[in-house]
């Protein structure tokens, strides 16, 4: 059971400008505790930017962070005790062993020097690289190092984990092994705050989603709650066996546009299932045979993209 009320981290007004670069604009929100909370917007959204002020390595210019109920500028020391941070671009050091780099951020927080070797031991373990211990990590692939990143920022065993976009640039593999990860240390107690530009990322991963654009929050929801919001952009895809008007479609009012996409059509609808029979009784009636049918329901992407579109 995820719990409501109580909210790990709290953001009140939080803003931050770059010259003339309004980076992060007044945006307020709280993550409940054990959730999995993603923050999704395109390239130069403000999520790095959002990321380090929340973790305490970017001072922001007005606004507050609380994280577990502390301040972050007030008692910095005390608010990161309870966080791990994986950065965009991670910060393993690669001539290090694995087990040298888990060891040298416990050193970090820390954890006395005869705790460590098992500490580091039992996370690489948990991770699967207890073989590959004392290799250097720069004999690693991409998606190693980035369990290395994420095995350094756990060795205090925090109770919230930021990751900055912790999937980009792995291959697909290694993508999925990075998801089983953060969903495995979310389901053992966890809070995790990630940023992500991928949509299906967000949707399968999150329990909540913040959408980010231009250093704007322009919704925060669960993914279905988002998609519902955006029922019109459900569809039904078609194609008969030979060509037809469509027009009379038109005229039964209910589309809200249509797209042809090669031998198909996308009749876009907030009411698919009267499409459909509609559909039905139009083929019956013209002597067609369906050779494609298909409800699409509204997706987390096309809800993304309404309120990401430019509306300056
Ligand atoms: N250190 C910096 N100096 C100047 N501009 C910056 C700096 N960091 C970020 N920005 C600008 O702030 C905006 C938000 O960047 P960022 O937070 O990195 O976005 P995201 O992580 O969503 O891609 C961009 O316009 C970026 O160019
Ligand atoms: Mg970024």
């Amino acid at each position: 059971m995820k719990n409501e009320s109580i909210k790990v981290i709290e953001v009140r007004e939080l803003t931050k400008k770059f010259g003339d670069v309004t980076a992060v604009n007044q945006i307020s929100f709280g993550v409940r505790k054990r959730e999995i909370f993603g923050f999704l917007g395109p390239n130069g959204a403000g999520k790095t930017t959002t990321i380090r002020m929340l973790t305490g390595l970017l001072t922001p210019d007005s606004g507050d962070v609380l994280i577990g109920g502390v301040d972050i500028r007030k008692n910095p020391i005390k608010a990161k005790m309870k966080i791990g941070v994986i950065p965009e671009m991670g910060n393993v050091y690669v001539d290090l062993t694995a087990k040298q780099n888990i060891i040298l951020a416990g050193r970090f927080y820390g954890i006395a020097r005869g705790e460590l070797g098992n500490k580091a031991d039992a996370i690489l373990a948990k991770f699967g690289l207890l073989e590959r211990a004392d290799d250097p990590v720069k004999t690693f692939s991409k998606g190693m190092k980035q369990q290395v990143n994420i095995a350094s920022a756990i060795v205090h065993s925090p109770e919230l984990l930021f990751l900055d976009e912790p999937t980009a640039g792995l291959d697909v593999q290694s993508q999925r092994m990075i998801k089983t990860i953060i969903r495995e240390m979310n389901q053992r107690g966890t809070t995790i705050f990630l940023t992500t530009h991928n949509i299906e990322e967000a949707n399968v991963l999150c329990d909540r989603v913040g959408i980010i654009n231009n250093g704007k929050i322009a919704a925060i929801d669960t993914p279905e709650g988002l998609k519902r919001t955006f029922e019109e952009t459900q569809s039904v895809e078609i194609s008969f066996d030979k060509p037809v008007d469509l027009s009379e479609i038109e005229e039964s009012r209910l589309l809200i546009r249509k797209e042809k996409l090669g031998d198909k059509w996308r009749l876009y609808t907030d009411n698919p299932d009267k499409v459909v029979k509609y559909l039905a009784q139009f083929a019956q009636d013209h002597n067609l045979i369906f050779t494609t049918m298909e409800i699409c329901g509204a997706s987390l992407e096309d809800a993304f993209v309404k309120l990401t579109e430019d509306k300056y």
